[in-house]
């Protein structure tokens, strides 16, 4: 084989086959470099009569990632992929995708264009354009559907989703799998395609009927599943009008649209949200390269519902789990509830049950604390109590190893109150996870003074083993996430005492984009376990907020939310919820005992006060270094609490509306409902002279 490099594509070939083999490492992006090889590449096929066919391959670990989302925003240099596809469409010589590892969104477009695709088992496909607010616009849409059918292709268009090489197999996406030596058998499959009346062109198929019918139930589905997307939407759409339009102009069309969204905010937004995560992972202020501890056995103390969904976390992740709880019972209750979870997992088909006893083998329930000897890390996650979580931290810190990393799931606790128990403070942190912790996405890792940069990337690389986002914050009180959510909570309170109705300000946040509003939420978690959080931050509590002691009034009542089939809305036996007058009776009396008078309150207020409320308190968390940046708050409130992504997140939607907008409605609050909550916070007073940005 005669080898030379082109750009970022390697071009080599065999007898009558050319091979074009991306490499730009680490995700094979198309960037500029790429497109420029692949144009040289076919310039070559075209020129070369002794060549008869190509092969597209790629070198590392994914075939491509797609577009360069870094180029996105910047002028775009020629050659487009869009020329390319055509190109490769057009060619009069077959051209044969060789996918190892994923094909995604331009990286598949390319395939799909190409005459014969061949992959290996592991591969995997998407078009995940539309997470990014987008769609694919180099012939993915007008492509996909005649080669899979409607269903399948919307599914991955529409909605991003990924397909395995079995599936793809099976729908027709790829013609051949291929393990041994999948470059050898992409040459062999391209020099069959060179016979006559061999070679086929997606282009050229029929597109399958997509009928009205279809179409609305489609339109639908999306506006139901991505409620206020706009992309799904125009997704539906352009399969309609690809149905009816020969194929070159329904390409035209798909390009224009996919130009189109990037310029729209939700775009803007959900590209953001992508980098946020990203950012996220880098913790602020540590060495670059420092390894994590390998952590292979992990002790879990605690057995309660937070225990359990951590333990179920470690287990899925393929780590060992050591479960310690003070008495047999609970931990019998603990071993059942656990494998209760595995049990309605293997119903849905989510889990086989040999995986399930995989898992259970994994797990060691025990009373003993010396079982925590021997673990990589031990979490402890019992009760929110400073003196029992000192003592049981003290116990697990004598019986640990030396490097074993030691962590204290709390979410608002002072972590240097619990740090002072171990005689470790370097390997101590905390690791804040939300219930339940085998399914919420977001945990918040929480640098304790001396926690060492070695122990941060630890609980960063294993929140990522264990399939969530981790953000890294400072030991403030209450963190980031609850810090914030607080000071919603307690703003969605006043409006009750200024007259606006549960449902009222539940209906607005859910118009926003929310998927539950903060009442509906506070009945799900339960009124009594708030009113105790009430009562622990009781102290710390401003004199109004004290006052605002509605939900005590409801415990008093007996409505514990939806547990008890009453709380802010009645509940009915199929869960169906309700208002429920004697809850605007025990408003009226609350207020009528304040002395307030009950005011008709605009929706717009009741959006700007909820809003204001958590990005001036993110805004305070960014100027004290709780929060590193403000695309980590972002980040916890997209993957934490439903803040719609397609927003990008409480700083970037301030950032987006304009700082000085933001001061102005900041100062209109102060002086009508209070200089105590709403006082701007210095960063935004300092940004908005500047008309600078919480985010970048
Ligand atoms: N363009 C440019 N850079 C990209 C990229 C793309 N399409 N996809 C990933 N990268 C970058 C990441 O930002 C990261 O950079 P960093 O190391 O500087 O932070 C690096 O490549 C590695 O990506 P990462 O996500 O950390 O690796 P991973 O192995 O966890 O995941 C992917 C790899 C490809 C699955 C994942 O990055 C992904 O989903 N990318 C987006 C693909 C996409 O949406 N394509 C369509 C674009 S329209």
């Amino acid at each position: 084989m005669n080898q030379h490099a082109k750009s970022a594509v390697l071009v080599s070939r065999t007898a009558t086959v050319l091979v074009a083999e991306i490499d730009n490492r680490p995700v094979n992006a198309l960037s500029h470099s790429v497109r420029a090889g692949l144009a040289a590449a076919l310039d070559e096929l075209e020129r070369d009569d002794g060549i008869e066919a190509m092969v597209i391959a790629s070198r590392g670990k994914l075939f491509s990632a797609g577009a360069d989302i870094t180029e996105f925003g910047s002028e775009m240099r020629e050659p487009f992929l869009g020329e390319i596809v055509a190109r490769l469409d057009s060619s009069p010589k077959p051209v044969v995708a060789a996918i190892a590892g994923r094909a995604m969104g331009g990286g598949l477009e390319l395939a799909l264009a190409c005459h014969g695709r061949i992959a290996n088992s592991d591969a995997g496909f998407a078009l995940p354009e539309v997470k990014l607010g987008i769609l694919p616009g180099s012939g993915g849409v007008v492509r996909l559907p005649r080669l899979v059918g409607v269903d399948p292709a919307l599914t991955m268009i529409a909605e991003g989703k990924e397909v395995s090489a079995a599936a793809a197999l099976d729908c027709g996406l790829i013609d051949r799998l291929a393990d041994a030596n999948l470059q050898e058998a992409a040459v062999s499959f391209a020099a069959e395609l060179a016979s006559p009346g061999a070679l086929r062109r997606a282009s050229t198929l029929p597109f399958p009927p997509f009928d009205r019918a279809q179409q609305e139930e489609a339109r639908k589905r999306y506006a139901k599943k991505y409620r206020g997307r706009e992309a799904p939407q125009r997704a539906v759409e352009l399969f309609a009008m690809a149905a009816v339009t020969p194929f070159e102009e329904a390409a035209r069309r798909e390009y224009e649209v996919c130009r189109e969204l990037l310029s729209t905010s939700q775009s803007r937004a959900l590209r953001y949200s992508f980098q946020a995560e990203k950012a996220a992972r880098k913790i602020e202020n540590i060495p670059d390269n420092v390894e994590p501890l390998d952590i292979a056995r992990a002790g879990v103390a605690g057995c309660g519902t937070m225990g359990r969904g951590i333990a179920i976390a470690l287990l899925d992740a393929g780590i060992d789990v050591a479960l310690y709880g003070r008495k047999e019972a609970s931990l019998a209750s603990a071993r059942e509830a656990i494998a209760k979870t595995y049990a309605s997992a293997v119903k849905r088909g989510r889990l086989t049950e040999d995986a399930v006893q995989g898992r259970l083998s994994r797990l060691a329930t025990t009373t003993d604390i010396s079982a925590m000897t021997g673990c990589d890390i031990v979490i402890e996650t019992i009760a929110e109590d400073l003196e029992a979580k000192r003592e049981l931290i003290s116990a697990i810190d004598n019986v640990a190893n030396d490097d074993t990393i030691i962590v204290t799931n709390t979410s608002f606790l002072d972590l240097e109150a619990l740090a002072t128990a171990t005689s470790r403070p370097k390997n101590f942190a905390g690791m804040h996870f939300f219930n339940p912790a085998n399914l919420m996405k977001l945990v918040e890792n929480v640098r304790a003074k001396n926690s060492s940069a070695k122990t941060l990337v630890t609980l960063s690389t294993l929140a990522q083993r264990l399939s969530k986002t981790a953000v890294t914050v400072g030991a403030a009180e209450g963190f980031v996430a609850n810090r914030m959510l607080s000071k919603r909570t307690r703003e969605a309170l006043f409006l009750l005492q200024d007259g606006a109705t549960p449902a009222q300000v539940d209906r607005v946040l859910t118009e926003f984009g929310f998927p539950v509003g903060p009442f509906a939420l506070a009945d799900m978690a339960g009124l009594d376990v708030l009113a105790a959080t009430r009562a622990a931050r009781f102290d710390g509590m401003s004199e109004r907020e004290r006052g605002a002691d509605i939900v005590e009034r409801l415990v008093e009542a007996g409505r514990l939310g939806r547990k008890s089939g009453e709380g802010y809305y009645r509940y009915a036996s199929d869960g169906r919820q309700s208002e429920d007058p004697s809850v605007a009776e025990l408003l009226e009396n609350h207020r009528r005992e304040r002395g307030i008078s009950a005011r008709q309150i605009a929706d717009e207020e009741v959006l700007e006060r909820c809003l204001l409320a958590l990005i001036n308190e993110g805004a305070n968390l960014v100027d004290t270094g709780t929060a590193a940046r403000g695309s980590d708050i972002d980040v916890v409130w997209t993957r934490g609490f439903g803040f719609p992504t397609h927003l990008g997140g409480p700083m970037f939607w301030a950032s987006e509306r304009g700082l000085p907008f933001i001061l102005d409605r900041l100062k209109h609050y102060s002086a009508t409902v209070g200089p105590e909550f709403f006082a701007p916070s210095e960063l935004i007073d300092r940004l908005a002279a500047e008309n600078g940005r919480l985010v970048g």
